[in-house]
């Protein structure tokens, strides 16, 4: 498992809804957890590690110490959204960006715990930025998509420094070609 950066097609490609909530999928919490910690990341979302699953895990403290502010959302959904607020933002797909992002202030989520239990969280501040961040990533959503226009405009070169990066990857063959990891993630949809 490791962190794909963008444009990798994975990060556009919806996750599916888990149907099981069984040793696999506990495993793959680990190893999620794990690498975000080691990346000091505040969340992660499967499609980042080429899972297209309905799947984040997040801790807004980014401290592996403080296992209390740990978060499993399995198959979350947004109920509720209070407000609206600025503020920076990076991702792990995309390091070294950073840029200003409006998010709701406060929202409520429904998922899934690895236990199989439904819970509710109501989150506001950090916490409900980086909830946001990560379930817009089960969507194929991306923070670029939601920079303000200045945001934008200063992040324009680094993304197409990713494009290039990405682009010398599959020609070096580092990275398959894109038609492949399409066939990839339809292979591992098939087995959510
Ligand atoms: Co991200």
């Amino acid at each position: 498992m490791k962190i794909v950066h963008y444009p990798h097609p994975s990060l556009r490609h919806p996750g599916r809804p888990l149907t099981a909530i069984d040793k696999k999928v506990r495993l793959l919490v680990g190893e999620m957890l794990d690498l975000m910690y080691e990346a000091k990341g505040l969340g992660l979302a499967a499609p980042q590690v080429c899972l297209p699953y309905q799947l984040l895990v997040m801790n807004a403290s980014a401290d592996p110490d403080q296992r209390d502010q740990e978060g499993i959302y399995i198959n979350p959904v947004i109920l509720e959204r209070h407000g609206s607020v600025e503020g920076e933002e990076g991702c792990l797909s995309f390091p070294g960006l950073y840029g200003k992002v409006r998010r709701a202030k406060t929202v409520t989520v429904r998922a899934y715990d690895l236990q199989g239990r439904s819970f509710d969280v109501t989150a506001t501040e950090l916490k409900g930025r980086v909830l946001q961040h990560e379930i817009d990533h089960l969507q194929g959503d991306l923070f670029i998509d939601k920079m303000g226009s200045v945001a934008k405009l200063s992040a324009r070169g680094a993304i197409q420094e990713f494009e290039r990066d990405y682009q010398k990857a599959q020609e070096h063959g580092d990275i398959p070609p894109d038609k492949e990891i399409e066939q990839l993630l339809v292979a591992l949809e098939a087995g959510a």
